[in-house]
């Protein structure tokens, strides 16, 4: 025992039962007493307490349990690491199952035999102690992250050693990997390892706008360079003078664009529209893609001069669902954020839903597992996340349109995989010309839908 007992909140209404506890207790514990809910939750909010004895028949329900299950879940609100221990009538069972599913800790039965009690309450201390000990690890090596990037797998792991390796040199860096697997996340990490950290991060969805827009967005203009052009406007390159431009979608960059953005890095100066005099911008070059550009370039919608500048260090994102040991740190991290924001007094999820968390393909990759476990922090009651609150079963099940076809996309994807891997006699790289992609995309594929048999071709 430390130098100051612990707090222990004894809530009953029955003044004779709480002197007896109380003296039973005090050599262990600091007793604190409350007599009705009211109370009780006052008492909470004052001291804290890592355990609670709760008698569930409070007034003005003695006979029954709204108050006392309702001040449960009140009090697994406010303090969720708490071990709560109701006190119930020996007929009761019912009732004592209902707040164990509500988040008690355990129940005991009147008439309370102190012995079984205080052995309760050292097994509940236990484990409220090895919780807290085991939150603050978590916390720990969350700080540890680097860069917000959370994974454990050997992927992540060699990827944080390739930002750390490439984030100090000026080379640019080509980002690819399926939407939502954390390309931005990696662009940010490069430039914070950077010398350019101090100045600016500047990101443009070259996919999103508009292809007349662009243009003047990315060099900018000089007043009265077209109608509408009232006043002089720097573009997002110039924006990043001294720091990092993020060329996002860059797959998406219209041809006679990719030939002026091109020039831009041969010769590092930018002309606004309208403008006369070149103007020396000093960047780092970063740029992200979901789609093939080796397979653009052959189909004559991306140049090959401009992709060998931007393709100096390739980093190739994998899908989630090839990458399943990130899972449990992500859901968990992801569940801790959340349902603190919520204040929901979630702690984890159940073996059930971390088994359907693991083997779901996850199309949305990462961002798509954060959506749905914000979705279930909201829906939740009690201590654990379940598959009901995780909506996946549903998922699986064939129905909406647009899941459906990305299942239906998926599963013809795989079946077209494996046929060719099967005419091509296990080789890849016929397969891979079989079926009109490169390589490193079939191994992705191979990767993503469990077909990689073993190492050697
Ligand atoms: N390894 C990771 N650790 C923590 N969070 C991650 C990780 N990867 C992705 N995320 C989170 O998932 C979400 C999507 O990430 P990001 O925007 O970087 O993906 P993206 O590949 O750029 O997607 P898109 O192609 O849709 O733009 C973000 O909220 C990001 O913080
Ligand atoms: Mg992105």
């Amino acid at each position: 025992m430390t130098g100051h007992p612990l707090p222990l909140l004894l809530v009953d209404d029955d003044d004779t039962i709480r002197e007896q506890m109380k003296w039973a207790l005090a050599s262990d514990y600091q007793v604190v007493e409350a007599a009705d809910r009211p109370t009780a939750l006052q008492k909470v909010q004052q001291v804290m307490p890592r355990l609670v004895l709760l008698d569930l028949g409070l007034p003005p329900d003695v006979d029954g349990a709204t108050e006392g299950m309702a001040l449960l879940r009140e009090i697994l609100q406010i303090t969720p690491s708490t071990k709560v221990i109701v006190i119930t009538g020996n007929s009761d069972r019912a009732r004592a199952i209902e707040a164990i599913q509500s988040g008690a800790y355990d129940f005991i039965e009147k008439p309370v035999q102190l012995d079984i009690l205080k052995v309760v309450l050292q097994r509940a201390l236990y484990l409220a102690n090895l919780e807290e000990e085991h939150r603050l690890l978590q916390e720990t090596t969350e700080s540890d992250h680097f860069e917000g990037l959370i994974g454990e797998s050997p992927f992540m792991r060699e990827l944080i050693q390739t930002i750390k390796r490439i984030g100090p040199s000026e080379v640019p860096v080509l980002i690819t990997g399926e939407s939502g697997t954390g390309k931005e996340l990696v662009a940010r990490a490069v430039h914070r390892q950077s010398k350019r950290a101090q100045g600016p991060f500047v990101a443009i969805n070259c996919g999103a706008i508009p292809e007349t827009l662009l243009e003047s967005e990315l060099f900018g203009y000089e007043k009265g360079a077209f109608t509408g052009a009232v006043q002089q406007r720097k573009g997002r390159i110039e924006h990043a003078q001294g720091g990092t431009l993020f060329l996002d979608e860059i797959g998406d960059i219209p041809l006679p664009l990719q030939v002026k953005l091109l020039r831009f890095l041969q010769e590092r100066q930018v002309q606004r529209l309208g403008g006369k005099e070149p103007i020396t911008v000093d960047v780092r070059i970063i740029a992200a893609t979901h789609v093939d550009l080796e397979q653009a370039i052959q189909d004559g919608r991306f140049r090959e001069d401009l992709y060998y500048r931007l393709c100096v260090v390739k980093i190739g994102m994998l899908p989630l669902s090839a990458r399943p040991t990130d899972i449990p740190l992500l859901a968990n991290t992801f569940l801790r954020r959340l349902a603190a924001e919520y204040q929901k007094p979630l702690v984890g999820f159940t073996t059930e839903a971390m088994t359907l968390l693991t083997s779901y393909h996850w199309p949305g990759n990462v961002r798509e597992l954060e959506n749905r476990i914000k979705r279930a922090v909201v829906m939740a009651e009690g201590r654990y996340v379940t598959p009901a609150h995780l909506e996946l079963e549903e998922l699986s099940k064939p129905q909406g349109s647009s899941l459906t076809l990305r299942r239906l996309r998926a599963s013809q994807e795989r079946d077209l995989v494996r046929l060719a891997m099967e005419k091509a006699n296990g080789n890849v790289s016929r397969a891979a010309a079989e079926l009109g992609i490169s390589r490193p995309t079939l191994y992705q594929l191979l990767e993503r839908y469990g077909l990689r048999k073993s190492k050697k071709e």
